[in-house]
């Protein structure tokens, strides 16, 4: 049994495959400085599969598989297939570029659910965050899944003078399709350049909806980092992910394996434990996660506090958020 000192009970694994991406989103991406992780401290897909299964036997029931871009790893198929066959169920965060890959999948019914980061509806606004110029691939993709029934939950983090007139824009989508928006609080991660001015909180967020439409509070599921919305005869619903200004700790069930095979026991955790090396050397991982477990902090990886506004990001002990996976 996962259970931290807190009493909380952990069953969610977040893995990520590889710290690379082929967006290059500035709020996500480390400083220039900063080097990609080399192969040969990558977990290989034995060890990932390896690792996942010794999870699985403390208490895991879901695993979501996470990048920088998951689906950019040549043998991601192969790792997700295998993963499929753990007794969990088996999501991918993804920014929505190489959905083909994961059909087959889909159709296997090997994929529970598919989240896409997705910032902007407008192809100029998209183009500017990702600095990509593919916005009418990620909507055909996204269209693509609604018409294979696959759930898709979309995420868009909200920056101030960025996006955030598009927010109404997103909630209109939501009674033409079946598809769930989530909007997310900016988060300080190392190099993003956060600043606590550019958080568009969860409050201001609903309140502009709730200036156009009805909002319904639903129930949700332990452990979720949404809370979600329903609106009288749309298809989908929307939620708000308020890390900064309501954190949700005191119900967190998550762990996370970076690509190299650290664990680490929150989003914002400075401690890591390295278990790749230490099932490459056949030492106890099981005991090695245990002991990282009890260690974690009740909020936000201890780092910050309440509402972070004298926040220096430079004081962070973490990794940025493409080698964590979100
Ligand atoms: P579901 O499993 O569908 O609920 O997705 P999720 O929200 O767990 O994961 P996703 O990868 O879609 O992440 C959406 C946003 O939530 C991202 O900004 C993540 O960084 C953030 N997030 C995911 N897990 C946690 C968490 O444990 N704590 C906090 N504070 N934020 C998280
Ligand atoms: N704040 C909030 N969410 C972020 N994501 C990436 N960087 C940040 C940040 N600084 C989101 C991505 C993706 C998810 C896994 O994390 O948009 O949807
Ligand atoms: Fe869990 Fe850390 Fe996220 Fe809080 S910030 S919900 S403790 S992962």
């Amino acid at each position: 049994m996962l259970q931290d000192s807190f009493g909380r009970l952990h069953t969610y694994l977040r893995i990520s495959l590889t710290d690379q991406c082929n967006f290059r989103c500035q709020y996500c991406l480390p400083d220039e400085s900063e080097t990609f992780m080399p192969p040969h401290q990558l977990m290989q897909a034995k060890e990932v599969m390896q690792l996942a299964e010794v999870f699985c036997k403390m208490g895991i029931t879901k695993i979501r598989i996470t990048g920088g871009e998951p689906l950019i790893r040549k043998d991601a198929t192969s790792i997700i297939q295998q993963l499929s066959t753990l007794p969990v169920s088996l999501h991918i965060s993804t920014n929505g570029t190489r959905i083909h890959t994961l059909l087959p999948l889909l159709q296997k019914g090997s994929i529970s659910s598919v989240n896409i980061s997705l910032d902007s509806l407008d192809a100029a606004t998209f183009r500017q965050i990702t600095r990509r110029n593919v916005f009418q691939l990620i909507v055909n993709n996204i269209d693509l899944l609604l018409q294979y029934n696959i759930p898709v939950k979309i995420n868009a983090v909200i920056i101030k003078g960025i996006n955030d007139h598009e927010i109404n824009d997103f909630v209109a989508w939501t009674k033409r399709a079946p598809i769930h928006i989530r909007f997310i609080e900016f988060m300080p991660f190392t190099y993003n350049q956060w600043s606590h001015e550019q958080v568009y909180t969860c409050q201001g967020i609903l309140a502009q909806i709730q200036q156009q439409y009805i909002l319904m509070p639903a129930v949700d599921s332990a452990g979720n980092t949404a809370q979600t919305y329903t609106l009288p005869g749309h298809q989908g619903t929307v939620g708000v992910i308020s890390t900064i200004s309501q954190p949700f700790c005191s119900t967190c069930n998550r762990i996370r394996l970076t690509a190299d095979g650290k664990m680490k026991n929150c989003l914002f955790s400075a401690g890591e434990t390295d278990l790749l090396t230490a099932l490459r050397e056949g030492r106890d991982v099981a005991s090695l996660i245990q002991q990282n477990l009890l260690g974690k902090a009740a909020e936000r990886g201890g780092q910050f506090t309440a509402m972070p506004a004298q926040l220096n990001v430079a004081t962070l002990q973490n990794r940025s958020m493409i080698a964590i996976g979100g």
